[in-house]
């Protein structure tokens, strides 16, 4: 249930669950295990096209060089159990935010935008890498890297949900 005191558990949502949200869990979770976070940390998507499959390889290998391993991430699809079940969902774009809040009826844990959740102000997105190039994939490393420094501070800070 989402409470009033920080998050011990969040939920990274992207649509497909191969590419942004596998990384910043396993980013987040590399970090917070860093910081001494005491917070659990998962993945989903809300399309169910690639359920039960690893991470897209090329994001597994952009992930691997930056020290960050998705060698056994499967994916798995959102359901309305999730908003009972975390105490923050996070969405990667306004797409799946949008899917997320007519999921959830208002009940449960609250649905934001990642980034700027993690008080990231640019981009508001967390651009999707899946139709482009090697170079994509490094910079949704990066990017989720400088995300998970703002969320890894929002934590130790407290929460003022
Ligand atoms: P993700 O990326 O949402 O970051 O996992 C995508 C993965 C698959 C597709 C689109 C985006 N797809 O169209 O199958």
């Amino acid at each position: 249930m989402a409470s009033a005191d920080r998050p011990t558990s969040i939920l990274f949502v992207c649509l497909g669950n191969i590419c942004r949200s596998p990384l910043v869990e396993a980013v987040a979770r590399q970090h917070c295990a860093a910081a001494g976070l005491d917070v659990a940390l998962a993945s989903c998507g809300t399309g169910h096209w690639h359920v039960g499959k690893g991470a897209d390889a090329r994001m597994v290998k952009a992930a691997a060089a930056a020290g960050y391993d998705l060698s056994s991430h499967r994916a798995r699809q959102v359901h309305a159990g999730d908003f009972d079940r975390f105490d923050q969902v996070l969405a990667m774009d306004e797409d799946n935010l949008d899917a997320l809040l007519t999921m959830r009826r208002g009940r449960g844990a609250p649905v934001e935008l990642f980034l700027s959740w993690a008080g990231v102000d640019a981009p508001h997105a967390f651009p999707d890498p899946y139709h482009g190039d090697a170079d994509g994939f490094r910079r949704s490393v990066a990017l989720a890297e400088r995300a998970v420094e703002g969320l890894v501070a929002r934590l130790r800070g407290g929460w003022n949900g």
